[in-house]
């Protein structure tokens, strides 16, 4: 009988405020897993999904996972005829701004390339695992893909063909990531945004991402934190999340060292220097949403730098 492997690849937080589709990190503790079974000679298919309440597809053109595993077995070049039987756990809400679906496409093209014997260098895998991502979302977001396949800090210096910047990731940085109970099609939260900018806007984050890269580079965390300013993205997206000034407001006079949102929406992060700060952030974020009538849940974690992983 095949070995059935299991695979994890984790949630991310993409944009980093100002640095909207260029740099994302990956978050420990949530996550998507697969399981994988050399099945020869049946191509890539789809057992089963659990953990989505019955909403994604099954169908193995449709699914970032199936999707995933196909794009990585042509991009390794695995021998004709290799198939994969794959079956989905998703640990990670829909929706939700975690990078669910870059986590979907990472976990089936890990898993195949594994199976192949050829999951490194990861590298070869990223433009497999955004055109996979294309399938659900219409574009890729590789400041999703990049962190849950390599781990870490990564900033996209292009798209098409996909080039990433892997940067340092302070093991101290704590972050925080307030969940409501909401949740935003990441399509309708990019038709909201602004097709051109004020010069002005461009400037003020430009600005705040460069400094936010020497930041990581320096592991200066307040430097981090307060280059988290985005003039662009977060001003348009926040209407579209309940109570998001407020709970931001909160979370800075906490101690946060800065607040945005993750991804498109509704969840958002928080970035703290120790435990105690972010299990007070964690609690008025909650609380926050609470008065509002909302219910949410707070992670906290820290940067994964493993990424797409063999679980043991
Ligand atoms: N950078 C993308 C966006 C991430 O903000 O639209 C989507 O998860």
């Amino acid at each position: 009988m095949s070995e059935t492997i299991t695979v994890y690849a984790p949630a991310t937080i993409a944009n980093l405020g100002p640095g909207y589709d260029i740099i994302g990190m990956a978050v420990t503790g949530l996550g998507d897993r697969a399981e994988a079974t050399l099945a020869d000679g049946s191509g890539v298919t789809l057992d089963a999904i659990t953990g989505d309440e019955g909403r994604l597809p099954l169908d193995p053109t449709l699914n970032t996972t199936t999707v995933g595993a196909r794009r990585a077995l042509e991009a390794i070049e695995a021998p004709a005829g290799l198939g994969v039987r794959l079956t989905l756990h998703k640990g990670l809400p829909l929706g939700s701004g975690l990078g669910s679906s870059a986590a979907s496409a990472v976990v089936g093209a890990f898993a195949a390339a594994t199976l192949a014997g050829r999951a490194e260098p990861r590298l070869n895998l990223l433009q497999a695992c955004c055109d996979a991502e294309k399938v659900a979302a219409g574009v890729a977001h590789a400041d999703n893909v990049g962190p849950s396949l390599l781990g870490g800090v990564v900033l996209i210096r292009r798209y098409n063909p996909v080039e990433v910047v892997q940067l340092p990731a302070p093991e101290e940085l704590r972050l925080v990531i307030g969940m409501p109970a909401w949740s935003i099609s990441t399509r309708e939260a990019r038709e909201v945004l602004p097709r051109k900018v004020p010069l002005s806007d461009a400037v003020a984050n430009s600005g705040n991402v460069a400094a936010m890269i020497a930041g990581f580079f320096r592991g200066d965390l307040e430097l981090i934190g307060r280059s988290m300013e985005d003039t662009i993205v977060e001003p348009v997206r926040a209407p579209l999340i309940p109570a998001f000034l407020k709970v931001k407001r909160a979370a800075i006079e906490a101690g946060a060292l800065g607040c945005s949102i993750s991804g498109a929406g509704p969840a958002c992060f928080a970035l703290a220097h120790d435990d105690a700060t972010a299990r007070r952030v964690a609690e008025v974020m909650e609380r926050t949403w609470s008065a509002e009538g909302i219910t949410s849940k707070a992670h906290i974690g820290r940067i994964d730098t493993q990424g797409a992983r063999v679980m043991p």
